[in-house]
């Protein structure tokens, strides 16, 4: 069965391609069901449309505060019969109302080692900081910013000549090879979650 993806964007979509790049390969048993966009101006949405996906796009602005908005992208993503919600630089936080309408089914990725450097900026931030090494993060979202469960890291180092720009690329490149590898983890089923783990293999006895 090829599971269906909803891939929600606000910028250039270079996560969106490396998934559709994935799938393309048979390296991702899963489908793009829907691309949905913040901004319409965003060019990962202008690349999504040229590659034939189905796109929509819900502006903030047109919707009376988030939960409105956040039950309109649950309502578009379940029309999709999306199983699986991957935010790839979507920059909104999402409210308790798609949260509830896709339980541990919301992933987002994360240029930096969670749970250091979340929020804005985590390149600058670590950059900044004087940290050796930093990396990427894919974890399941819940109602904190960049705090659910980590699914998959990749570390990064933090080279002595690194700007901001060329630090961001080195973890972009890691980013890219991660995020579906993570997708595909998630998909393969198997996990479970205790605590604030997330861990692969049957659930112990006694649990579900
Ligand atoms: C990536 O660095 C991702 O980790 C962060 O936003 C950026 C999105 O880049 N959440 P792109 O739009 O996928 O190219």
């Amino acid at each position: 069965m090829r599971h269906r993806l909803g891939v929600l964007i606000s910028g250039r979509g270079s996560n969106l391609q490396s998934i559709v790049g994935s799938i393309a390969r048979g390296e991702l048993a899963a489908t793009v069901a829907v691309v949905i966009s913040n901004r319409p101006e965003a060019a990962g949405l202008l690349r999504a449309r040229e590659a034939g996906l189905p796109t929509v796009c819900l502006r903030p602005k047109d919707y009376e505060g988030r939960d409105a908005y956040d039950g309109a992208l649950a309502e578009a993503l379940t029309e999709a019969q999306v199983d699986l919600v991957c935010l790839a630089g979507f920059m909104r936080l999402v409210g308790p109302r798609l949260l509830d309408a896709f339980p541990d089914r919301i992933l987002n990725i994360h240029p930096s080692l969670l749970p250091a450097f979340p929020g804005l900026d985590a390149q600058r931030q670590a950059l900044e900081h004087g940290v050796r090494v930093t990396g990427a993060t894919v974890h399941l979202v819940n109602g904190e910013l960049d705090g659910g469960p980590i699914v998959a890291q990749a570390a990064v180092p933090v080279l002595p000549a690194d700007t901001v720009e060329s630090l961001s690329a080195r973890i972009l490149i890691e980013e890219h090879r991660l995020y579906p590898s993570a997708i595909a983890a998630l998909l393969g089923g198997g996990w479970h979650i205790e605590g604030r783990r997330f861990i692969t293999g049957a659930a112990p006895a006694g649990r579900t």
